[in-house]
């Protein structure tokens, strides 16, 4: 497996990551057997590095690497953890907590569901306006030093608190959407977090499925989840974007590959610095896009590939207007 360092002194993990959420939220009914067989599957074949959430199916996910754990030796896997969100039994989210006395308390119960002594890396999901990121840093910070947690990340934060976190406490990684359907961050948040030596934990490099050439406008009218409410997946949005698609599985046939192999190695392109996380669900997802991992585009591929799908092209924003108010990323 291609394995990648966070920041100059971290610890290694694979290059893909196998992303968790979705066996338990956000994007309709997943089988348990089948995402346990999906995490031992990723496993074997040499993926390290698993995300998930305390609040993804409110606790649901980690209760359930829990027992997709069992029996294998917990030294060798990097388990990501975020925090904050607050949600009510109905799922709603009401939120976010990044209070000193709240991250320790969430820390307490991740620990116990996930039936592990330490969180590889921990990072609050969102950033809470109300409390300043010193604070909530310096509370994790004091988890590391207690031996509780390894290292800590950031998720979906702008420059200025990349850089005010970082001065309490390493960074190890940012986690935030890239994509060829999402290159905001390209503009200012990239260069800052490769000045101060932080990786790229990359999520939605399927663009939640959209981008993998197995979605379709019946799949958006099937699916109630999540991505019914995002404007990407979404009428003429949807039409615009699924031509995009269409362009990049002409590309991906002439490498023999899948559209979601392209854009996978498209991601793992752009820096040493950056790790995909992958949602796969199923084994056969899982295996599609290991093949990433195989192949090998040149430098007249990528540009082929960007002026297919340049930025402008794409329509609709990555979130519903809701949320991306609430972004730190998007200020
Ligand atoms: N920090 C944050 O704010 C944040 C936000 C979202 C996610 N995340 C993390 O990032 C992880 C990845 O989530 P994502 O939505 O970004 O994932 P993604 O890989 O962009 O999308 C996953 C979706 O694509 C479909 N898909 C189709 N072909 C696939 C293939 N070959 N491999 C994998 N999936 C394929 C999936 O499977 P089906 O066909 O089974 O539906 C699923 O519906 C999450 O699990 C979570 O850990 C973090």
């Amino acid at each position: 497996m291609l394995m990648r360092q966070l920041g100059i002194n971290g610890p290694a993990v694979s290059a893909l990551g196998l992303g968790c959420m979705g066996m338990s939220d956000f994007y309709g009914p997943a089988d348990r057997a089948e995402s346990i067989a999906t995490i031992h599957a990723a496993l074997d074949a040499g993926i390290t590095l698993l995300d998930t959430g305390d609040f993804y199916g409110m606790g649901h996910n980690e209760l359930l690497l829990h027992e997709a754990l069992n029996g294998r030796n917990r030294d060798e896997v990097f388990i990501a953890v975020k925090f904050g969100a607050l949600r009510t039994p109905g799922g709603s989210f009401v939120g976010f907590d990044g209070r000193p006395a709240a991250v320790k308390t969430f820390l307490a119960y991740t620990l116990q569901r996930l039936g592990t002594e330490y969180i590889d890396l921990y990072q609050p999901a969102r950033l809470d306006p109300t409390v300043p990121i010193e604070d909530t840093i310096g509370a994790i910070s004091e988890m590391v030093q207690a031996g509780y947690v390894r290292h800590i990340g950031l998720s979906e934060v702008g420059a200025e608190t990349i850089r005010r976190a970082h001065a309490v406490h390493p960074i190890a990684w940012l986690q935030i959407e890239y994509s060829l359907l999402s290159r905001g961050i390209e503009a200012e948040i990239l260069p800052t977090v490769r000045q101060l030596g932080i990786a790229v934990s990359a999520y939605g490099v399927l663009s939640r499925g959209l981008l993998s050439g197995h979605w379709s406008t019946e799949r958006s009218q099937e699916a109630q989840d999540f991505r019914s409410h995002l404007p990407r997946f979404l009428g003429e949005n949807l039409q615009r974007n699924l031509s995009l698609v269409e362009a990049l599985r002409h590309i991906a046939h002439t490498h023999n590959a899948t559209v979601a192999q392209v854009a996978i190695a498209w991601v793992l392109s752009r820096g040493t610095d950056l790790i995909p996380l992958i949602g796969a669900r199923r084994r056969e997802r899982l295996t599609e896009a290991l093949g990433a991992l195989e192949l090998h585009l040149s430098q007249a591929d990528l540009a082929q590939i960007e002026a297919t799908i340049p930025p402008e092209a794409v329509a609709g924003d990555r979130y519903d207007a809701g949320q991306m108010a609430i972004l730190d990323s998007e200020r």
